[in-house]
């Protein structure tokens, strides 16, 4: 880019707050198959809280809950149930990062704050995006301890095996009724993004419900951030339920990169991560609307993994279901063969599936 005011390394870390997070920390592990990183809480010298750190390959998820009721994290998660406060993005300068964003308007939630112990240094700031989410950039000099000042290495006997998942792919935003314009002003003026795809209802949307969907991109790519508006249909839109339950704009799905999907999604689905399913009838044509792959069609149609195809190649991507009781935050599985586009070959029938299962919950 021309001018990357805010140069990103990529997603360092992904924290969300929890009802119980000991308990969220052994489903990430044994579901998903993360690795125990670090821990922070009364034991740490952290008083009024508790967090996880969870770690696959570049993916790290930090699970936080709070230890009293007049926290501020308790009335986030009365407000919004368990779901992703902190999107945290790797930079050279988290000064010049929170300088450069502030003064284009962002709203600073933390200002640069230097966080240091026996193992080093880290500079951490942050400015606020969508609903009660946020954005932390992370300067990480030459920091050799667990995680993050305040953390101690996690140390247990209990230690699955990893699933192949590798990195954020994207990270999506689900904003409110004619937000859309909004955000994706703010991600262009604040953190100089760059629009690099558009959906509208005519793209999305089945006989009942339909959404509006804006991909922003980081300079270098290494950060996508979709944003979904819903927009109006004979029915409830899908991010109508999300806004309803989660109470108001926050992530919808994080997409996690595999390079094996056939093995990752095999292991997860007997580890009982449970995904969303299309009709098989699906697969009776989707090879005359994608062209030749290098995978059996036989095991991508007993998974339910979909497939799409753009000028660059080709993607295989898969939704779980959500992750918590309220329908709200789910995560996308995806292996990249060429493809940087989304999957919008896949959007009908992902979306009919989307819509049998608010049926089941009575919310369509
Ligand atoms: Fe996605």
């Amino acid at each position: 880019m021309d001018n990357d005011f805010l140069p990103l390394m990529g997603t360092y870390y992904i924290e969300f707050y929890v009802g119980n997070a000991k308990q969220a920390a052994h489903y990430y592990k044994t579901a998903f198959g993360f690795q125990s990183i670090a821990y922070a809480g009364p034991e740490t010298g952290v008083r009024d809280k508790a967090s996880y750190v969870v770690r696959q390959n570049k993916l790290t998820f930090v699970l936080t809950t709070p230890l009293h009721r007049d926290h501020p994290i308790s009335e986030h998660i009365a407000k919004h149930g368990d779901g992703v406060k902190v999107l945290a993005l790797k930079v050279n300068d988290a000064t010049s990062a929170w300088k450069e964003t502030t003064k284009r308007g962002g709203q600073s939630y933390m200002e640069p704050t230097i966080l240091d112990d026996e193992h080093g240094e880290i500079v951490m700031s942050g400015i606020h995006t969508y609903g009660d989410t946020v954005l932390l950039f992370i300067e990480r000099k030459d920091y050799n301890g667990a995680f993050m000042p305040g953390y101690a290495k996690w140390e247990t006997n209990y230690n699955p095996t990893e699933t192949g998942l590798q990195y954020v792919d994207h990270c999506v935003g689900n904003v409110g009724w004619n937000q859309m314009e909004r955000w994706v002003k703010f991600y262009e003026e604040v953190l100089g993004f760059k629009n690099i795809l558009s959906f509208d209802d005519e793209d999305i949307s089945t006989e009942y419900s339909a959404l509006m969907s804006k991909v922003m991109s980081n300079g270098n790519g290494f950060v996508k951030f979709p944003i979904n508006e819903p927009a109006e249909g004979k029915k409830k839109s899908q991010v109508e339920e999300y806004l309803d339950f989660y109470n108001g704009e926050g992530v919808q799905h994080v997409a996690l990169a595999t390079n094996n999907i056939i093995e990752t999604v095999t292991d997860l689905s007997n580890r009982g991560v449970e995904f969303l399913k299309v009709p098989g009838s699906y697969y009776d044509t989707v090879l005359d609307r994608v062209g030749q792959i290098d995978e059996h069609l036989e095991p991508l149609k007993e998974l339910g993994i979909l497939i799409d195809r753009d000028n660059e190649g080709y993607l295989l991507q898969i939704f779980t279901k959500p992750v918590e009781d309220r329908p709200t935050l789910f995560f996308e599985i995806i292996q990249r063969k060429g493809a940087q586009s989304f999957g919008k070959g896949n959007f009908k029938a992902l979306f009919e599936a989307i819509e049998r299962e608010q049926a089941n919950r009575g919310n369509l």
